[in-house]
């Protein structure tokens, strides 16, 4: 049986249709006229640089059946990673890396800087979240077989992220320069200092010398805050190039749909 259709509710009357007036037809709506504006301009912006077609490249991409919540986990990482960016420049503004600075001026943004304590906690909690994320993410790609062919080169670029990462922790901690910083970088560089015939020369590379001194700090700042984030920030590129270029892997409780058409020629 089918139901009576309920009546509609009545439409405000600033929202009714207004009867046409001579003249209308050629009157714009002026959120159309915004419209037209923001058309008008990428228009003139792919005319010179023809920036659309890879836009849609990269946006337009066929995308597996069974696709979920675990993909979503790369996308994460680089959200944590833009997160740690931007609280950074934030940072840097205030922060000096000179052994007798360091440590007074972290102090400054915690206490007396505006949001200054809120930024910190950001960008130090936001380098666990980026690691855990890093991890759950490269998790992922291995349980689903991700990493074989033809992913095997995106795989070896993750793994140069993990490391790179694992770089901006150990660069990170010292910076405060507080007791526990010190003691863990010293601890750190030591341990680097055992490994096999680089070993020592990492250590002295990272301490600027024989000996943990002023050099090290800023070496470490320059290390945090512009070799590595730009090394990342070039292979997170060449990572995503790749994702756009070679697809998402389908999940691997999922079977290939059986061509019946392919199946009976090969018969
Ligand atoms: C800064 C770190 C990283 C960022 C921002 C990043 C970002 C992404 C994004 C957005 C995707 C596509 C969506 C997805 O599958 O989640 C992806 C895919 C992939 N990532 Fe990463 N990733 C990072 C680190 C890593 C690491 C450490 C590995 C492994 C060692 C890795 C291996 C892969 C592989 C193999 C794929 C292809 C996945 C597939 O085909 O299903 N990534 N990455």
């Amino acid at each position: 049986m089918r139901l009576p259709s309920l009546p509609k509710p009545p439409v405000p009357k600033r929202f009714q249709d207004k009867p046409a007036r001579p003249g209308d037809a050629d009157k714009i709506h002026p959120l159309e006229q915004v419209k037209e504006a923001g058309i008008s301009a990428a228009d003139w912006v792919d005319e010179r640089t023809a920036l659309s077609g890879g836009l849609r490249w990269v946006m337009f991409r066929k995308v597996p059946k069974g696709t979920n919540w675990f993909y979503t986990l790369g996308s994460a990482t680089l959200f944590a990673f833009l997160s740690q960016a931007v609280t950074g420049v934030v940072l840097a503004m205030y922060y000096t890396p000179s052994p007798t600075q360091a440590y007074e001026s972290a102090r400054h943004i915690t206490n007396d800087v505006f949001l200054g304590e809120f930024v910190r906690g950001m960008h130090k909690w936001g380098s666990s979240v980026m690691v855990i994320l890093i991890f759950l993410h490269m998790g992922r790609t291995f349980f689903f077989g991700a990493y074989k062919y033809p992913r095997e080169l995106n795989w070896i670029i993750g793994v140069v992220l993990v490391i790179l990462t694992f770089v901006m922790s150990l660069t990170g901690y010292l910076l405060p320069f507080d007791q526990r910083s010190y003691w863990a970088t010293i601890v750190a560089a030591n341990i680097n200092g055992t490994g096999p015939l680089v070993g020592p020369y990492l250590s002295d590379f990272l301490r600027g010398g024989a000996d943990f001194g002023a050099t090290t700090l800023s070496r470490f700042y320059a290390i945090h805050m512009l070799l590595v984030p730009g090394l990342i920030a070039a292979l997170i590129g060449a990572h995503l190039y790749l994702v756009a270029k070679l697809g998402t892997t389908a999940p691997p409780w999922l079977r290939a749909d059986v061509d019946e058409k392919l199946r009976e020629e090969q018969v």
